[in-house]
Parts: C-alpha cells; structure tokens; sequence
C-alpha cells in the first residue's frame, strides 16, 4: 500500500513541471543553508580565535584603570566582528553553491524546450524526418510526444501530396500525349481527316474529361467534403435502382445482369445515395471487367446486425498479390487492359473504400485468381 502511494508520488513528479519546478528552487534553498551552516561551522572558530587573540594582545598591553569595564564591550564586539567575517564567507560559498544548482537544474528544464524550438525551425523549413527525444512524462514530455506525433501526421500528408501530384500528371499525360499526337497527324497530314480520327480524338477528350470528374469526387470523399443523409432504406430498392442504371450497359456487352436477395432482408440505416454510388461503382466494374456473356451477381445476406452486399462475376478475375492494393487510388491490376476495355482511371474502388468506411462498414475483394470471375463485398449496419 505504502510502496503504491510512493510510486504514485513519484509519478506525480515526474509528470508535473510546476511540482519540478518547486522542488528544483527547494533544492537549492536547501543547498544554500547547508552550505551557510557548513562554513559558518567552519569559520567561525579560527575568526573567532584570531579576534579574541588580537583582543588580549591590546588588553595585556595596557591594561589600566577604566579599561576593565569596556573588556565587556570589546568582546562583545569581538565575536560580532568574528560572526560577521565568517557570516560574509558563508554567504559567499552558499550564494555560490545555489548559483551554481540553479543554473545545471534550469539548464535540464530549459534544454528540452530548446529542442523543441529547433525541431519546430527544422519542420518550418520543410524538414519533415525532425522528430524530438520524449525524456520522462512531465508537461515538456508530452508536448514533445505531441510533436512527433505532429511531425509524422505532416510527413504522410507531404509524401501523400507528392504522390497525388505524380499520379495526377502522369494520368492526365496519357490521354493528352494520345490527343495533341492525333492532332499532329491531322496537321502534317499523316492521319486522314476522317470521323474515324475525329472520333478517337473526342474519345481521348472524354477520357479526360471522366478523369477529371473522378478526381474531383476523390478529393471531395478523401478530404471528407459531403455530408452523409443517413436514413433508414431496403437493400432491394437499392439494388433495384443500381441494375436499373447499368441494365443498357450489360445488354449492350450481352452480360447476364440480376440479382439474389433473401425476402426478410432487414432495412439499412445509411446514405442511399452513397450506397448506390458504391453498388454502381462495383457492377461497372464487374461488367467492365467480364467478357461477353458472362453473368454478373448481385446478393446479400445478414451477418449479425449487419447486411453483407456482394457483387459476383464471371470475368477475369484478379491474382492473389493484386487483391490488397485494389483500393488504392489509381491502382489497376493490368494498365493496357483497363485502357483498352474503356480507359478505366483506378480511382472507382478507392471512391467506394471511403464512402463504406464513412459509413462505418468494410469493403474486400475475392477471387479465385486470373480468369475465375471475382466477388466485390462491403457491409453496412442495418437500421435498429
Ligand atoms: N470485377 C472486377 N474484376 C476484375 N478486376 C477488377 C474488378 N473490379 C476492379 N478490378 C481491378 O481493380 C482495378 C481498380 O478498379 P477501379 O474501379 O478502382 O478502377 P478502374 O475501374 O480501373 O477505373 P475507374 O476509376 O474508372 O473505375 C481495376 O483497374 C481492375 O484492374
Ligand atoms: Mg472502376
């Protein structure tokens, strides 16, 4: 019990700085006493001994009539003139003393906010790595953990910054680098002036232009610029108005698009619009993604107070090491095939993977491997 209440005592130190701070002038103030009585201990008894020497060499020389009453007066003023000369050195060596403590103690108090103040300079600057040591747990400590805390949060967001750009320029560079070498062909007068040539030019543009938009929904959804409208809704509507959207899509492909829903289904508390974004996002993608004739799924299932929606298709599957970094924006598993098969930008899932998680649910990615079909899922929490 003792041995606990010590133990938190010492935790109460060393996570308060005023408590540091008290202790720290207390130390000195000690250490200026000790000193004080220490020399005044020690000097005292040779000023002593001089004085009173020096006092019975002017008595034994003249010692006459009247002088024997001021003897009296002499000694007192003696050991006065002695105290004060040892007093003098005692104040000297303690003020020395404490002068000395104060001045290592507010240099170990001092030092971690001056490494602080470096480290802040060093990020101002555009230096990220800084990082400071975190010494004990006092107030300076936990600033400093906050700081590094900080400092990471700025370097992830740089290194995100600087990688957004990349993608960015590099993604719009193909559809443009495609329009102005269709352009220069017209000019030099290599590439016919057909509708065929117009048309793969507007095709370019269109790309560009679906690119565009994605990336702007992107930083809307990453930077958390919507605001959800949850309301309570059934999975079957849902699923209704995403095939109704992408049955012209799967016919045109001669995909088999529908859907499998068990009847007592409970609703879904989420933002239908959201979700739909999501569930459209998915079917695109499995009808993209399946060749002619194939069939695209759409079920769900209750799990717990969750609904499971899934996304089946018989297409071309997706390998075992791609399954993981699907969700990562502008991730395509094979780049010349999403190209080819309708200039796909890798930005859908990365959407779809924040607008779930907004809603507090999970987005995986199944299959079998290349060429065995692939299943999309998320969850939802359903309505209480
Ligand atoms: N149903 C699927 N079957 C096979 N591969 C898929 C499927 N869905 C997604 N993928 C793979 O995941 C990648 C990322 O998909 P995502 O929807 O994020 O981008 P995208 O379809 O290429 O472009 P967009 O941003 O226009 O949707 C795709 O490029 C594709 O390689
Ligand atoms: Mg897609």
């Amino acid at each position: 019990m003792s041995r606990f209440k010590e133990s938190t005592n010492m935790k109460t130190i060393r996570e308060r700085l005023g408590t540091k701070l008290f202790l720290a002038n207390l130390v000195v103030i000690l250490i200026g006493v000790v000193i004080l009585a220490i020399t005044i201990q020690i000097t005292v008894p040779a000023a002593f001994n001089r004085h009173m020497g020096m006092m019975s060499q002017s008595m034994g020389n003249g010692m006459g009539q009247g002088q024997g009453q001021s003897a009296g007066r002499t000694l007192f003023e003696n050991f006065r003139a002695s105290m004060f000369e040892s007093l003098g050195y005692a104040v000297m060596a303690s003020v020395f003393a404490a002068l000395l403590v104060s001045w290592f103690l507010s240099r170990r108090i001092v030092a971690p906010i001056r490494n602080l103040t470096n480290a802040t300079q060093h990020i101002a600057e555009g230096h990220y790595d800084q990082r400071v040591e975190v010494n004990g747990a006092d107030e300076i400590a936990q600033l400093a953990a906050r700081f590094n805390q900080m400092a990471t949060q700025l370097e992830q967001v740089e290194s995100m910054r600087r990688q957004l750009i990349g993608d960015v320029t590099h993604e719009l560079r193909t559809p443009l680098t495609s329009i102005k070498g269709y352009m220069e062909g017209l000019v030099d007068g290599v590439l016919p002036s057909t509708p065929e040539t117009f048309n793969q030019i507007h095709l370019e543009a269109g790309r560009l232009s679906r690119l565009v938009d994605d990336l702007q929904e992107l930083s809307r959804v990453e930077s958390k610029a919507y605001s959800l409208d949850i309301r309570s809704f059934a999975v079957s509507n849902l699923v209704q108005t995403t095939i109704k959207r992408l049955l012209p899509q799967a016919t045109a492909k001669r995909i088999n698009l529908h859907s499998s829903l068990p009847a007592d289904l409970p609703p879904l508390q989420a933002d239908e619009d959201r979700v739909t974004q999501v569930l459209v996002n998915l079917v695109a993608n499995a009808i993209q993604y399946t060749p002619e004739g194939g069939d695209v799924t759409v079920t769900a299932a209750r799990h717990a107070n969750e609904v499971h929606i899934s996304v089946a298709d018989t297409g071309v599957g997706i390998p075992a090491e791609h399954l993981a970094n699907l969700f990562t924006r502008f991730y395509r598993v094979d780049k010349s095939r999403s190209r080819n098969a309708g200039g796909g930008s890798g930005i859908g899932l990365t959407i779809a993977k924040h607008l779930v998680e907004a809603h507090g649910g999970r987005i995986w990615a199944e299959s079998k491997g290349d060429g065995l079909g692939s299943t999309f899922t998320f969850s939802l929490k359903i309505a209480r």
